[in-house]
């Protein structure tokens, strides 16, 4: 009935070592067949051996029944003890008094709960540095950046007796790997998760019991990463507490200090945008080992930096391996292997040639017409790994500090040319969960949520980035947010927001000012409003999703503070100022025909609003009142200011440039449509001009920057013009996403237009990506009504054009789904809403339709075409709406092409 519950996570993580929070939450997923299935209660069982729940119910802490909603539990754990392990296991009682057996037992391990870390930062007194392409830093180009090789750092130990557990705290900044004997700890790759390394930095936690011998030597090899001088950081440096509780009950501590010694190695060269270089020849195996000689090399010396903390989020991981699915030689000893997908990581390349061979590897989104690499659209990203064998037989290279944006890879200087099976594409982002799926009758728009899906794993690197390629990779606020709603559907964002969250506050000045760009690395203060917005937005959209208000409660301070700063920025209720606006759309970067006053002032409504609903949320009704008034204020001061006639503003993009101003801005229009903010009497004619503009003007075009596209679709699908929006998306000729797969699009490009040069044209760009969260909630038609899921609405478009559409998502109460098709007047809709949580159902109705739900008949109407709209609780369900009794027929699928 209710099985047993699976998918345990604490404090947000799946198994994590080193966790800080002394009173972590406790999540599952827990299904049932029966429908109205609801959480009643949970028993959480905690012991510090997984035996004792079996073999042992004294030595286990049983929390007896406690009364939960949902599957999770807060506050229920005993007092933890720091840097220990426990396992935990839970079962369920439903609103029927059925009880789950318990789940598989899993674990976690604290960390520093009270006690500080011991371990100091240490680097080399003498690194060596190289200069590497310019770029963009503190609103300057600058002639180059200066970075380090990669330091390695060595300590040997012996155990002192047997070991019982032994656990490693270890933070290398800007990236670090460590090893013990020899061998990579743990399966993390670029970490740390960036920051701002002068306010928070983090370290990972792994259990290392299994690695460790009598006799050990620890290395630690630092990267550049984004600790580099140009942005006051200075060079790397790294930091390890290993913890060793030896059977007998003590406890060792091996830290970094001075003790510890700086040895030569193979990363001679690293850097996000210039890659790495690899000279295997200086790697000396008997360094990682125990009992080599060292006196030698020098000390490590002791260097300022703050105190780490756990990293409460997803690592970045190698996630999948791509094969080469084709390969040509544009010139004599090039060849380029094609991975047929653009993404973000690196190639694991195999060798075996001659000592001193050396191998360049240069990646790129684009092939020239030629067939030879485009590099141009990398900026300066110079994008090469490059790697001199050791010639001892077969070798492998991966590198270790660096990744790129890429779909083709050139391999020069290589002996011979490598087989398929010897180069293989690494994919590489912040290892949060797949978690949405979507799939409708029409190949195209598939296509596209493809690419969204891709384009979001590309630029999920600790960070939301812009892009994964050209020499930015920053964490521009305005694509964070416009696309974080798809995130949100597609991947388990909540860790990884709770995190960046963080970052933003962090970054926050007094005045109550965001920069641009988070970890502000660019202090790009203060950030354009439509870009600022990220804090309110993100942290209101993963409230939505997860229904974690205590996030909103930890940020509630800075939010306001930002609304105030917005505040500070108005004039009678309107700001002026801005710098991106309605950034990209067809056929320029800067907003064509949007007046940036108007995003400015429209994203001050917004986050005035949102904030009033979130005071709502916190039971704050003083508050909620306070930016209601503000709100209100900036709307009536944002339609006096900008509308004319039947539509808001549209201005000229440059004085000197003519525009037809006769051809209304969709973006202007749709923007104050989304928020209800058009006064009732002119509503109508508003969106009138929209879709007008839109059909006439437009022939079903997007003629919108990133902001416009984020919302016209739903204005157009809630004011009833869904076909519009259908047609708009899957449009297959410029503008439009349709145009970018057609031209062989794999991921989302920056701009509408195909570009190939050098300029900002990244061809992996998640701002557009937002569609996607429009497929989910208008074609399949799903989306949380209620915070957390709890609600969920269902709603099946009328339209005709689509056939049929499914689309589930892994929600914190489980997996809800829809899956509907339509056939000759028929409707088939078959939902499940997961166990705790319930569903509106609205469903298309044409003239003299019936409803059947699981066979039986729910309702029957004769005359008006409408709607039919039911709740229901959880569980799995089957409507069907037709004009007879349902025939035992199964209707038939294919796809649409094109
Ligand atoms: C980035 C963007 C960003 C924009 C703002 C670009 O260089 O790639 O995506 O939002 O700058 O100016």
């Amino acid at each position: 009935m209710l099985r047993k519950p699976f998918d345990l996570k604490c404090d947000l993580l799946r198994e994590p070592v080193g966790m800080d929070c002394p009173s972590p939450v406790l999540q599952w997923n827990v299904e049932s067949e029966r429908r109205g299935a609801c959480l009643a209660a949970c028993e959480i069982e905690l012991a510090h051996d997984p035996r004792a729940f079996f073999e042992a119910p004294n030595r286990t802490w049983k929390s007896g029944w406690i009364p939960i909603d949902a599957p999770e539990c807060s506050d229920c754990l005993p007092e933890l003890e720091e840097h220990s392990l426990y396992f935990w296991r839970v079962r369920c009682r439903d609103n029927e008094g059925n009880v789950s057996d318990f789940s598989d037992p899993t674990r976690f391990a604290t960390g520093f709960l009270r006690s500080a870390p011991q371990a100091r930062w240490i680097t080399s007194p003498q690194p060596e540095f190289f200069q590497t392409r310019g770029t963009f830093v503190l609103n300057q180009k600058i002639d180059g950046h200066r970075h380090t090789h990669a330091l390695y750092l060595r300590k040997e130990f012996a155990l002192k007796g047997p070991l019982q557990r032994a656990v490693v705290y270890f933070c290398g900044l800007g990236y670090g790997q460590l090893e013990i004997n020899g061998q990579k700890v743990g399966d993390h790759v670029l970490d740390p998760a960036q920051s701002e390394y002068d306010k928070a930095v983090y370290f990972s936690g792994f259990d290392v019991t299994h690695q460790l011998r009598q006799e050990n030597a620890l290395v630690m090899i630092l990267g550049n990463g984004r600790f580099l001088e140009s942005y006051g950081f200075e060079y790397p440096r790294g930091w390890v507490e290993l913890r060793l509780e030896y059977r007998d009950g003590t406890v060792e501590n091996v830290l970094s200090d001075t003790s510890w010694v700086c040895i030569p190695g193979e990363v001679t060269r690293n850097g996000i945008y210039c890659g790495e270089t690899h000279d295997s020849r200086r790697k000396d195996p008997s360094l990682g080992l125990p009992g080599a000689d060292v006196v030698r090399f020098p000390r490590a010396i002791e260097v300022e930096g703050i105190l780490p903390r756990f990293q409460n989020m997803e690592p970045i991981r190698v996630t999948r391996l791509l094969a080469p699915r084709s390969v040509h030689s544009p010139a004599e000893g090039t060849v380029i292997f094609d991975f047929g997908q653009n993404f973000a990581g690196w190639v694991r390349l195999t060798a075996d040639g001659p000592r001193g061979t050396k191998i360049r590897l240069r990646f790129s989104e684009l092939l020239a017409e030629d067939g030879s690499l485009n590099m141009l659209v990398l900026e300066n990203a110079e994008a090469t790994d490059e790697w001199i064998l050791r010639g001892e037989g077969e070798e492998t290279f991966e590198p270790l500090f660096t990744y790129h944006g890429f779909r083709y890879v050139e391999v020069t200087g290589y002996p011979g040319v490598p087989r398929p099976d010897q180069i293989v594409g690494c994919v590489v982002h912040s290892d949060v969960e797949a978690q949405g799926s979507f799939f409708c009758s029409n190949e195209l728009v598939n296509r596209i949520h493809e690419c969204v899906q891709w384009g979001q794993r590309s630029n999920l690197m600790s960070i939301p980035t812009d892009c994964p390629q050209r020499d930015e990779r920053h964490g521009w606020l305005g694509d964070a947010h416009l696309a974080g709603e798809e995130s949100l559907f597609n991947f388990g964002m909540h860790a990884f927001y709770r995190k960046y969250l963080d970052d933003i506050s962090r970054s926050q000045q007094p005045d109550g000012s965001l920069s641009d760009v988070v970890p502000s690395y660019y202090r790009f203060f203060p950030a354009d409003p439509a870009w600022g917005s990220a804090y309110v937005t993100l942290a209101w959209e993963t409230y939505q999703f997860t229904g974690d208000a205590q996030l909103l409660a930890k940020h509630f301070p800075g939010m306001q503070r930002y609304v105030d700063f917005l505040g500070t920025l108005a004039d009678g209720g309107i700001i002026t100022f801005g710098k991106y606006g309605d950034w990209c759309p067809p056929g320029s970067i800067l907003p064509k025909r949007t007046p940036v006053a108007l995003t400015s002032t429209w994203f001050y409504f917004h986050d005035a609003l949102i904030l009033s609903k979130i005071a709502q949320v916190l039971g704050q009704p003083e508050v909620r009142e306070r930016y209601e008034q503000v709100a209100l204020q900036v709307r009536d001061a944002f339609h006096r200011a900008f509308f004319q006639e039947d539509q808001y503003a549209v201005v000229p993009m440059s004085p000197r440039q003519s525009l037809d101003s006769s051809l209304p801005s969709q973006t202007s229009n749709a923007l104050p449509l989304s928020l209800e903010m058009v006064p009732p009497d002119a509503r109508s004619k508003v969106f009138n001009t929209l879709v007008d503009s839109i059909i006439r003007r437009s022939d079903y075009h997007v003629d919108t920057g990133i902001v416009g596209t984020r919302f016209i679709l739903d204005v157009l699908s809630d004011g009833g013009r869904m076909d519009v929006a259908w047609k708009m998306v899957k449009n297959p000729d410029y503008p439009g996403w349709g145009y970018m797969v057609n031209q062989g699009a794999t991921t989302l490009w920056e701009r509408w237009e195909k570009l190939t040069g050098f300029s900002m044209n990244s061809h992996n760009h998640i701002m557009l990506g937002s569609v996607d969260g429009w497929l989910y909630k208008y074609v399949a038609g799903m989306r949380p009504l209620e915070a957390g899921w709890a609600k969920i609405l269902f709603q099946v478009p009328s339209l005709e054009d689509i056939r049929f559409a499914s689309a589930s998502v892994k929600t914190p109460r489980g997996k809800a789904s829809v899956s509907w098709k339509r056939r000759k007047g028929e409707l088939e809709a078959v939902i499940r809403v997961p166990v705790s949580a319930k569903a509106q159902v609205r469903l298309p109705l044409p003239e003299g339709a019936k409803v059947w739900e699981g066979g039986r008949e729910v309702f029957s109407r004769t005359s008006t075409a409408g709607i039919f709209e039911t709740e229901t609780a959880s569980g799995l369900y089957r409507f069907r709406v037709a004009r007879e009794e349902p025939s035992a027929k199964p209707m038939g699928e294919g796809v649409e092409r094109g």
